[in-house]
């Protein structure tokens, strides 16, 4: 049963146990329908708690429905149902209550939560907007500007936060059951609150919206779903409660359907597909300790990365290192060194050459524990060659973290032929240590981030030679919706082609749109991305998509350029 109801004396608790994440796909819509009617016909129940079993509150709409029409209940009578009550609905949220199990939450008369609990409205990243009265009830429960920051950015809070802003009513801390059903009992004494959807909200003038427009324009960069949140939210604050529930409700549909809202989710599926490729079942080795060898702003960035997945960390500055091409005078001896390397299970090889090279990826992996892992830069050492010499080939790893700090969420993983199933595991268990979506990529011609980097700066030249400036290309795919253009983007790890370029070309000789230019280059990621499926480098096409939109800036709401591919084709 995915809601079960129990009794507290004369307090009901209604069970959601809706694995994996209680997300409110059609049955559990339909038994929290029903429990309404049930606990409202019970004339020995005051009030009533809703929590969830599992790892977390309701997660939100089923977005695995998403692709086909709605069934009924639908998710805002629902929510009206609940306020509608006879009794009132106490929400009791763990882990994350978030779209619609926030809009359930806010149809409930009170809201509890742990502290440990966040809460948000996440939907403009999956290209809609809430559309169960989340841009209805909420700026009726925290105001106007607290509502379009939670709606416009998706940026969820954490429990206390919540409780400032008016969100939820308290903070509880121990088991969260008795804290709901205590805080039920107390609040029966008092007087009840106006459901949220009475609440009065006050309208800012239109000088404040406008302005709100400009900065959210300014950061959509073409994603459609954070202004029509907007326009959303100004209806809920200047028309009454079932009109700006009935445009919400229209918006929410419509941008369903969307070519927007299907990249968001293809990436969203794709993102959570990639940490658990079914070919990785081996056990991860555990990792408990890692020197980070070299790397500058890279290699600190990833050990304090690694410190805060509760790993101790010595990080080896790149000077240090340099121990490790021969003897040296003033830092560390080699001996010493080589106890640091062997008392850890991870060595990862942050730097680049000139310290990173053959030699030195040598004598490190003489220096490692037989059991210890080393993780080398595809980019820098070829992880095939270095399994070669090192004691057990097994346990050498090729990563790939993109950009130069910790901020970025990818990290490409490259087994060489000899790497051992219990490390490729070990791998996939770091990223997700590190918070990082991973991406196995095959050898032989350089990773599916070199690949496609290479491809796109190729091409980008074939335009400079056809007489565009290079600010004329960058402009183009900034328009177009990525974070920077090839030539900004281009941070001197491979190599141009210097004797092929003109400088700086005749802006506009020859005649592309923006458009033009866009096409060209993201067909020609596409055009790689084949061939790396078709060299057996990359594994799934949605990896190409997750390595573009996170190691290339690509517009997460185009999907990435396979995705866009595949949808031409259609
Ligand atoms: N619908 C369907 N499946 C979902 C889901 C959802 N909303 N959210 C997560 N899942 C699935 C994942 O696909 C994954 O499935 P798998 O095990 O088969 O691969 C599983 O649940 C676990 O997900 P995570 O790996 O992400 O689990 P975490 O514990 O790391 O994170 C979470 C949990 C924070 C809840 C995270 O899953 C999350 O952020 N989910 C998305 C929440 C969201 O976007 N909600 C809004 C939906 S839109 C909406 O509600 C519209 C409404 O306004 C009408």
């Amino acid at each position: 049963m995915v809601v079960n109801i129990t009794r507290d004396g004369d307090i009901a608790v209604v069970t959601v146990d809706n694995p994996p994440v209680n997300a409110l796909g059609q049955a559990l819509r339909q038994g929290l329908w029903d429990a309404v009617a049930t606990l409202d016909a019970a004339a020995d129940v005051r009030a009533v708690v809703l929590i969830c079993a599992g790892r977390t509150f309701i997660a939100g709409a089923d977005v695995t429905e998403f692709g086909k029409p709605p069934v009924p209940p639908h998710l805002p009578d629902l929510v009206d149902r609940i306020e509608g009550a006879a009794k009132p609905w106490v929400a009791a949220i763990h882990g994350s209550a978030l779209g619609g199990g926030l809009e359930v939450a806010m149809g409930c008369r009170f809201r509890v939560a742990l502290e440990s609990a966040a809460l948000g409205l996440p939907e403009v990243g999956l290209g809609i907007v809430p559309g169960a009265s989340g841009t209805v009830r909420t700026p009726r429960l925290v105001g106007v500007a607290a509502a379009v920051d939670l709606v416009t950015t998706g940026r969820p809070v954490k429990a206390e936060r919540a409780r400032a802003m008016g969100l939820v009513d308290a903070v509880v801390t121990g088991d969260l059951r008795s804290a709901a059903v205590a805080f039920a009992r107390t609040a029966r004494e008092a007087p009840l609150p106006l459901p949220v959807s009475a609440r009065p909200v006050t309208a800012p003038d239109a000088v404040w919206w406008e302005d709100q427009r400009v900065a959210i324009a300014a950061r959509a960069k073409g994603e459609l779903a954070p202004l029509r949140a907007l326009d959303c939210l100004r209806v809920a604050a200047e028309r009454p409660f079932a009109e700006a529930l009935a445009h919400e409700r229209a918006t929410f549909l419509a941008l369903r359907g969307s070519d927007q809202a299907a990249a968001l989710r293809h990436i969203f599926f794709a993102e959570r597909a990639a940490p658990r490729p079914a070919h990785v079942t081996a056990a991860p080795r555990p990792l408990r300790s890692a020197v980070v060898v070299g790397g500058g702003v890279r290699g600190a960035g990833l050990a304090s990365a690694l410190r805060s997945a509760g790993l101790s960390v010595v990080l080896v500055a790149d000077d240090d290192a340099a121990v490790l091409r021969g003897p040296q005078t003033g830092g560390p001896s080699a001996g010493a060194m080589a106890e640091l390397i062997g008392d850890a299970d991870l060595v990862i090889v942050a730097a680049e050459a000139p310290v990173a090279t053959p030699a030195v990826l040598d004598r490190l992996g003489g220096m490692c524990r037989a059991d210890a892992i080393l993780a080398v830069p595809s980019g820098a050492g070829d992880p095939h060659r270095t399994a070669e010499p090192v004691p057990i080939p097994a346990r050498v790893l090729g990563l790939n973290l993109f950009g130069p700090t910790a901020g970025v969420a990818l990290l490409e993983i490259v087994p060489t032929p000899a790497t051992g199933p219990d490390t490729l595991a070990t791998g996939f268990a770091l990223a997700r240590a590190l918070g990082r979506t991973p991406v196995q990529t095959g050898l032989g011609g350089g990773s599916i981030g070199h690949r496609l980097r290479r491809r796109t700066r190729a091409a980008a030249e074939d335009l400079i030679r056809q007489g565009l400036a290079p600010a004329t290309v960058d402009a183009a795919m900034r328009a177009y919706g990525f974070a920077l253009g090839p030539f900004e983007a281009w941070d001197g790890s491979d190599p141009v082609h210097v004797g092929a370029m003109p400088g700086q070309g005749t802006p506009g000789r020859a005649d592309l749109s923006d458009a033009d230019i866009a096409a060209r280059l993201t067909a020609a990621m596409a055009e790689e991305g084949r061939a790396l499926l078709a060299e057996g480098i990359a594994l799934r096409s949605s990896d190409i998509d997750l390595v573009a939109v996170h190691g290339h800036g690509y517009p997460r709401w185009r999907g990435g350029p396979m995705f866009e591919a595949g949808r031409q084709v259609l």
